[in-house]
Parts: structure tokens; sequence; C-alpha cells
């Protein structure tokens, strides 16, 4: 996005990235989890999270429903508040690579330019992206906070999978398929991809 205001001057850190991945002993990178609503993104984030914390690295997950209560409560569902909602996100798991941590977004990200626009922020080999994939018939039988239902129902206009497009990624760095895989074998595929990437120790 161009900046409005011309009257801003950078201001250079003393204190960089590279001093930052060192204090925490491990590099940051960001593990962009999409997919369809109900296909498992923030759980998979959540437990990768957990395993990483107990392992003493430094993390952050950044989750679509609770982002949307803060940082992006005034955004709604429309393709153009999409755009905005990824757009935001982009530039937050910048910071927190800087920032020296391990970010984990769990959004839909549908449309597969913003991801693109997300992805072109940040230096190649930080933008791991994850396609958590899953048949919406799985997805709306799990209906997990009873979002399909409603969809079905007219009640939830531009709902992914129904009244809006999913955009499959198309080279991601990993699909995992939640409908076959158990959280704890999704959760060791998302290690040793970190570990491949040498972010993490192997067979942490
Ligand atoms: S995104 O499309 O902009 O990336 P985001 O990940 O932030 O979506 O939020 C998705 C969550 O918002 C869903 O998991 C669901 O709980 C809720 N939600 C509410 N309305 C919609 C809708 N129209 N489409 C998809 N998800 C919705």
């Amino acid at each position: 996005m161009t900046q409005k205001s011309a009257n801003t001057v950078w201001h250079p850190a003393t204190i960089n990235r590279a001093d930052r991945e060192k204090l925490h002993q491990h590099k940051s990178v960001i593990l962009w989890f999409t997919g369809l609503s109900g296909s498992g993104k923030s759980t998979l984030a959540h437990a990768v999270e957990e395993h990483l914390h107990k392992a003493g690295i430094s993390t952050m997950v950044l989750d679509g429903d609770n982002v949307r209560h803060g940082l992006c409560s005034d955004l709604e569902f429309s393709d153009r508040d999409r755009v905005e909602n990824i757009r935001r996100i982009g530039e937050l798991a910048k910071l927190m690579a800087e920032a020296g941590i391990i970010t984990l977004s769990a959004f839909i990200s549908p449309f597969k330019a913003d991801r693109d626009v997300a992805r072109k922020l940040m230096l190649p080999g930080d933008f791991l992206e994850i396609y958590c994939q899953c048949p919406i018939e799985t997805c709306e039988q799990r209906d997990v906070k009873g979002l399909y239902k409603k969809a079905r129902a007219g009640e939830i206009p531009f709902f992914t999978g129904i009244g809006s497009p999913y955009e499959a990624p198309e080279n991601p760095e990993l699909v995992i398929n939640t409908h076959e895989l158990s959280l704890e074998e999704s959760v060791v595929k998302v290690l040793n991809l970190l570990g491949q990437q040498g972010i993490i120790k192997p067979g942490l």
C-alpha cells in the first residue's frame, strides 16, 4: 500500500533482527497456515506452538477469529475487507519476524494473490505456506462453530466455500491433509519442515 503521509522518516534500529535471533538462539520465520474454516489451522498452529514453547522457542500465534476482535475488528468478509485483513496480518507477521519470533498465522486467507503479497513482504525463506487441506464436506460435518449451518441457511453471506471462493495454494511449502492425519502426525510434519529449513534443530 502506498504511504499517505510524506513526513515520516525511517528510524534505524540499533538492535536488529540478527541480534534478537541471537538472544532467542533460533531464527525467526512465518508459518502461514491457510485453509477453509474448520480445516484445523488454529488447532494445528496452537499445537505446534505448544511444542516449540516447551522447547524454549519464542512463538506467537495470530489467529483469524482473535485478530478480528482487535486489530481487524473494523473489517467484515467482503473481498475488499479480506484483502485488507491479510495485508495487515502480512505487515504484522513481518514485524514479528523482525522481533526474532516464530509466528504461526492461522487465517483462511482465501485469495492466492493476497497470500503472495504477504510472501513478498518477507525475505526469501521467511514465509512458509502450509495448506491445511480438508474437503469442505468434512469441515461442514465438523462445523465446530455452527457457522456452516448458518451459512447454508443463508444467514452468513460470503461464507468461504459457500458464498465466497477459496483458492488453494499451488506451490505451498507443505500440504497437510488434516482429515487423514492425526493432530500429532500433523505437528511432526510441521516440525520436520522447520528442521529441514534450518530454523530449529532437526528432531527437536
Ligand atoms: S479471512 O478470509 O479474512 O482470511 P479469517 O481467517 O480472518 O478470514 O476469519 C475466518 C473466521 O471468521 C472463520 O473461521 C469463522 O469463524 C469466521 N467467519 C465469520 N464469517 C465468515 C465468513 N463469511 N467467511 C468465513 N469465515 C467467517
